[in-house]
């Protein structure tokens, strides 16, 4: 791995990574310490934040992502921020089969918890490391979305929609981005992973998901990923991982794909 990309080095950066006390971000925030990125590590658990930071050498800090004080408050006490690795998510727990259809057990409370963290925690936390990246014209941002933002996922159609949504918008953010009167060299892309071996899916889930003879992937691996959005810097790239293939960008079948003009969206 070079030491810098384009000229500018890892050392010199400074990333916030939310959910970082577990799985995924716990990953990142290592695979960017080793880089030698000063990181944040965030996670509304400030006991898995410290564990994360005293592992890897991140300063901790407790921040519900859904909460835009918050974000406010940790970007002027601790950035800018010219990386953001918005990761934190949850899921409807509603993965067991049962007799119930998935959105008719989901109650309002659970519905907008998901809402909150997915959505919100993706939507504030861009909006709060941006303007430092439009100011200085340079920063990356990749989010954490899912296959399940390009694929159905049966079992919890409510997260379906939260990273299908994650997914349209760093799209489209990313063709404001090209479109932007002064250029800017920053990047938004998304990384969309299989199921991988943390905490966000349980253990009998798990066992069902090998049991169809499919691998999970490890949160190193989708770390590695998460490193390579950063060093590519793919503006509006989803990075595909399944567990056997290499990560690749995804290509959507667009039968509409010339007729925006690019200042809507469309491409070149
Ligand atoms: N594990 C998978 O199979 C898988 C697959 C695709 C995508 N993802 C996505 O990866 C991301 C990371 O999840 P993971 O698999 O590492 O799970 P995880 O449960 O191990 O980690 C999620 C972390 O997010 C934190 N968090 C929850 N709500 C928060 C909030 N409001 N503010 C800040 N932090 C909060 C949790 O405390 C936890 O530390 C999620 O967005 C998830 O949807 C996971």
């Amino acid at each position: 791995m070079p030491d810098n990309i384009n000229g500018v080095a890892w050392t010199s950066r400074r990333a916030i990574v939310t959910g970082a006390g577990s799985g995924i971000g716990a990953a990142t925030t290592a695979a960017l310490r080793a880089l030698g990125a000063s990181v944040v590590a965030a996670d509304i658990d400030a006991d898995s934040a410290e564990a994360t930071a005293e592992r890897t050498g991140a300063t901790p800090v407790r921040l519900d992502v859904g909460d835009s004080t918050a974000w406010t408050r940790i970007v002027d006490e601790h950035g800018p921020f010219d990386i953001a690795v918005l990761n934190a998510g949850i899921a409807t727990n509603q993965l067991r089969p049962d007799d119930t259809l998935p959105v008719l057990g989901l109650d309002d409370e659970r519905y907008r918890r998901i809402m909150s963290v997915n959505v919100d925690g993706v939507v504030l936390g861009s909006r709060a490391v941006l303007d430092h990246m439009a100011a200085t014209g340079f920063g990356d941002i990749v989010v954490t979305a899912s296959i399940a933002g390009l694929v159905p996922i049966a079992p919890d159609p409510v997260y379906g929609l939260t990273k299908h949504a994650v997914v349209g918008f760093v799209r489209s953010l990313a063709a404001a981005v090209d479109n932007h009167g002064e250029p800017l060299d920053v990047t938004i892309s998304a990384v969309c992973p299989g199921f991988a071996d943390t905490a966000i899916i349980d253990t009998e889930t798990k066992d069902r998901i090998t049991e169809n003879g499919i691998e999970l992937l490890t949160p190193e691996a989708v770390a590695e990923v998460m490193i390579r959005a950063l060093t590519e810097r793919r503006n509006g790239a989803q990075w595909v991982l399944w567990p056997g293939l290499d990560a690749a960008e995804y290509a959507w079948n667009d039968p509409i794909a010339g007729l925006l003009p690019p200042a809507l969206g469309g491409d070149d």
